[in-house]
């Protein structure tokens, strides 16, 4: 028997901030296993490379990210660290990010955000789960890339942690990290469940990672509830019920998405009547420049929120909408229009596209209509 391997030592490790440089191949690789752009492991790991590929992880170094880093010097790596070590981790990204920024017309290797040797590569040796059935490679085996290192690590929600939870002593507002997604899903039933980031964000191992941007994760994350209308003494009365019941932490987990339950009479045109609308927001709000949390009105695990709809029946009311729509990107929306107001300098180009994708990025979760009666009530 061999002892339980020591996770939080081997995360220690493999995380380490910042990277180090993998350093020389060992001589019998052939180039494809020694390098590291996913479209080299795509090669052969074809499923994770085209799920990769469509995942948030591959666009870390969207316009948002490199339009920023782009005003910073070259050599200023420890301020580039402050966000490649989440962003684009890897030592030899940090390399291409400071000669791209030097040599303004260069690509490279940074630009793929957070690739796959990020995650399962040191030093040129790769690091895996188990196989799907259990079993570990053996020397004898021959594989290519020499096989793999197996860490439990991989299948573990403290191997997401290093970039989806501050450190205790990290930026706080009003007493609670900006980012505290692994302590609130540890303080949750899923912990004790043992369904960690992993069964929710990767099933079945997928690359896919879908969360707050994705309508059919949204829906799974979150029950939604109307309450028929009733009319009493000229007013209309309902209601609209979210409860977090899927969702493995905080709904949502982050200060950046906002998600508006609301509710409105409607004339024949399927259109808000004015004066009609009422709403509630879900969100962690926070200042632009981060200085204070306005309000926290996320759903904890299991908790819910009923929004109560009283409003005078208007007389060309013909249905009752609730509505639930998703902001994803809300906070950098309000972040990126203050900064192209100060002059975004070199990344301007890349802030204005960013802007552009954060608002195209809204979506509706729920949508439901319901008549409303004019009978009696109105008497
Ligand atoms: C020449 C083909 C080839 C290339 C290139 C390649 N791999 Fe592999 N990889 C394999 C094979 C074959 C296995 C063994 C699968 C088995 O035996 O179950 C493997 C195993 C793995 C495993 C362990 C799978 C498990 O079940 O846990 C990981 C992780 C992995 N590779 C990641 C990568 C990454 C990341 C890259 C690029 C940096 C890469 N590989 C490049 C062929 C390749
Ligand atoms: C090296 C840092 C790093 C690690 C490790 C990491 N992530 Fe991420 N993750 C990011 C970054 C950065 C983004 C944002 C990408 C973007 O949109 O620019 C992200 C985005 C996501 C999203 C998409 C959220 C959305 O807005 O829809 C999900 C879900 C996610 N990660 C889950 C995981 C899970 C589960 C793990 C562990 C298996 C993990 N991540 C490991 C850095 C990391
Ligand atoms: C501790 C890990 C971490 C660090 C450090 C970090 N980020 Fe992020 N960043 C994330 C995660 C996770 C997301 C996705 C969740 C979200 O939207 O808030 C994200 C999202 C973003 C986004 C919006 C998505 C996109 O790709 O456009 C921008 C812009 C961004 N970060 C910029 C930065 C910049 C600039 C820095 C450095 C000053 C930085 N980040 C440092 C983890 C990190
Ligand atoms: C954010 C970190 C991260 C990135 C980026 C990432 N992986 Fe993985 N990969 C994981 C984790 C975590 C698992 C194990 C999931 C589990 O145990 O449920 C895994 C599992 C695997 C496996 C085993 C799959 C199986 O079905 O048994 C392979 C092969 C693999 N990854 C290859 C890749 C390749 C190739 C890329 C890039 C195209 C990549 N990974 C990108 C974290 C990552
Ligand atoms: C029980 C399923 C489940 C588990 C476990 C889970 N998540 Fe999620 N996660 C969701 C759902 C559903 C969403 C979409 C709703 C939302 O954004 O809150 C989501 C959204 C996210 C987002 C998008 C950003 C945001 O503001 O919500 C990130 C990042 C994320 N999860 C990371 C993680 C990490 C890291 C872990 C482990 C510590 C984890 N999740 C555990 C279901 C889960």
């Amino acid at each position: 028997m061999t002892p339980p391997e020591n996770v939080a030592a081997f995360l220690e490790k493999h995380w380490q901030s910042p990277l180090a440089h993998q350093g020389g191949a060992p001589a019998h690789f052939t180039p494809q296993e020694a390098a590291l752009d996913p479209a080299s492991c795509g090669a052969c790991h074809v499923q994770q490379y085209e799920d990769w590929r469509g995942a948030l992880h591959a666009k870390a170094m969207g316009p948002g990210v490199l339009g920023q880093l782009i005003n910073m010097d070259a050599q200023a790596r420890d301020e580039h660290q402050a966000c490649l070590r989440c962003h684009a981790p890897l030592a030899e990204q940090a390399d291409s990010l400071s000669a791209a920024i030097a040599v303004k017309a260069k690509t490279g290797l940074h630009e793929q955000g957070l690739v796959c040797a990020a995650c399962h590569v040191r030093e040129h040796r790769h690091f895996g789960p188990p196989r799907r059935d259990g079993s570990v490679p053996k020397p004898e085996d021959k594989l290519p890339h020499d096989g793999w290192k197996v860490s439990a690590a991989f299948s573990d929600s403290r191997f997401c942690a290093g970039c989806h939870q501050f450190e205790p002593d990290g930026f706080a507002l009003n007493g609670k990290l900006l980012e505290n997604t692994y302590a609130e899903w540890q303080a949750s039933r899923y912990a004790s469940e043992g369904r960690h980031c992993q069964s929710c964000h990767m099933p079945d191992r997928r690359h896919l990672w879908r969360g707050i941007h994705d309508r059919e994760t949204v829906r799974s994350g979150v029950t939604i509830t109307a309450a028929a209308p009733r009319i009493d003494t000229g007013a209309v009365l309902a209601g609209l019920t979210l409860r977090n019941s899927g969702t493995g932490h905080h709904f949502p987990t982050y200060v950046t998405p906002r998600v508006v339950a609301e509710i409105f009479q409607a004339g024949a045109d399927g259109k808000a009547l004015a004066g009609t609308r009422q709403e509630h927001v879900i969100a962690r709000q926070v200042t632009l420049d981060l200085s204070r949390e306005v309000a926290d009105t996320r759903l904890a695990v299991d908790a819910e929120v009923r929004l109560d709809y009283r409003r005078p029946l208007d007389a060309r009311a013909k249905t009752l909408a609730y509505r639930v729509r998703v902001e994803p990107d809300a906070f950098y929306t309000a972040f990126y229009r203050a900064l192209l107001s100060g002059g975004a300098g070199k990344g301007e180009k890349m802030i204005r596209q960013a802007l552009a994708d954060s608002l195209a990025s809204h979506f509706t979760l729920f949508a439901e209509s319901q008549p409303l009666q004019h009978g009696e009530a109105q008497r």
